[in-house]
């Protein structure tokens, strides 16, 4: 049986916006306006206002690929950049420095170096492309896409003492009567995804207007509109260097080192937003 929530996070469903983060109409506007010169006026303009020798591209191929990259409608960059690591990795318990760095350099920054190649094959698909193409694109585009996104959440959960407090575990304990039931079920959660490929995110869920575990089989499961709060990464990736196929003490060690000002970050920071 749900409990009752604290005053302020019953305020989160009243609050709750999911526009608020749009830009303003004017930025909209002006981001089209650029998107609709064509490559050879953009040359012209940049040639005529000084743009290529004030940041010092001197030859006409970099100015052709400066034009290029501004005249690509954002969609179609592939423009994202991996985050380094939040934390010492050589410092975590349990979890060893060439596990982490592994973790970080292959499953994460590759995932963000193959949504970079699908947003841009995608922006050069010809329109009379057959759909089941596109729509393959757009399938990898969206695992590559949560699979950074959750990597990037995953991450920076962790480098922490694992003791829970602040605003979360209010919200954890409203939702479940007490820490310790969620984290049996948050770890039990886990364990029925050993072996295998996912991840456990408790989320802010705003239907609910509440926070809940949720089981995650890939990147392509998340509930929707659901805000991460804390991510368990549970492909063998994220532990078979350090543990083998033995899941469960992955998870112990995953718990030694949850970093719970950062969620408790994400819950004030989804409070904000809601
Ligand atoms: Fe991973």
């Amino acid at each position: 049986m749900r409990g009752t929530g604290p005053s302020d996070a019953e305020g989160f469903a009243e609050r709750f916006d999911p526009f608020n983060d749009q830009g303003s109409l004017e930025e909209e506007m002006s981001a089209r306006s650029l998107m609709e010169l064509t490559r050879r006026e953009m040359l012209t303009v940049m040639a005529s206002a000084g743009v290529a020798t004030f940041v010092g591209v001197e030859s006409t191929t970099e100015g052709e690929a400066m034009a290029d990259s501004m005249t690509t409608p954002p969609a179609y960059r592939g423009s994202h950049e991996p985050k380094p690591l939040p934390f010492d990795p050589s410092k975590l318990r349990g979890l060893s420095e060439k596990l982490l760095r592994s973790h970080h350099e292959n499953n994460y920054t590759g995932a963000v170096k193959r949504l970079n190649l699908i947003q841009q094959q995608l922006g050069q698909m010809p329109k009379d492309a057959p759909p089941y193409q596109t729509g393959s694109l757009k399938r990898e585009e969206l695992i590559a896409t949560n699979s950074m996104v959750l990597h990037e959440f995953y991450f920076g959960n962790l480098g922490g003492d694992g003791k829970p407090s602040g605003t979360i575990t209010d919200l954890i304990t409203a939702q479940y009567g007490s820490m310790g039931t969620w984290e049996q079920e948050f770890r039990q959660t886990g364990l029925s995804l050993a072996g295998g490929s996912g991840w456990v995110v408790l989320a802010f869920d705003p239907h609910e207007k509440a926070t809940h575990t949720y089981w995650l089989w890939d990147h392509a499961h998340s509930l929707a509109w659901g805000t991460p709060l804390l991510v368990m990464d549970m492909y063998e990736h994220a532990y078979a260097i350090d543990y083998g196929a033995n899941a469960k003490s992955y998870i112990d060690a995953f718990f030694q080192n949850i970093q719970w000002d950062e969620v408790s970050r994400r819950a004030e920071q989804t409070k904000v937003r809601y």
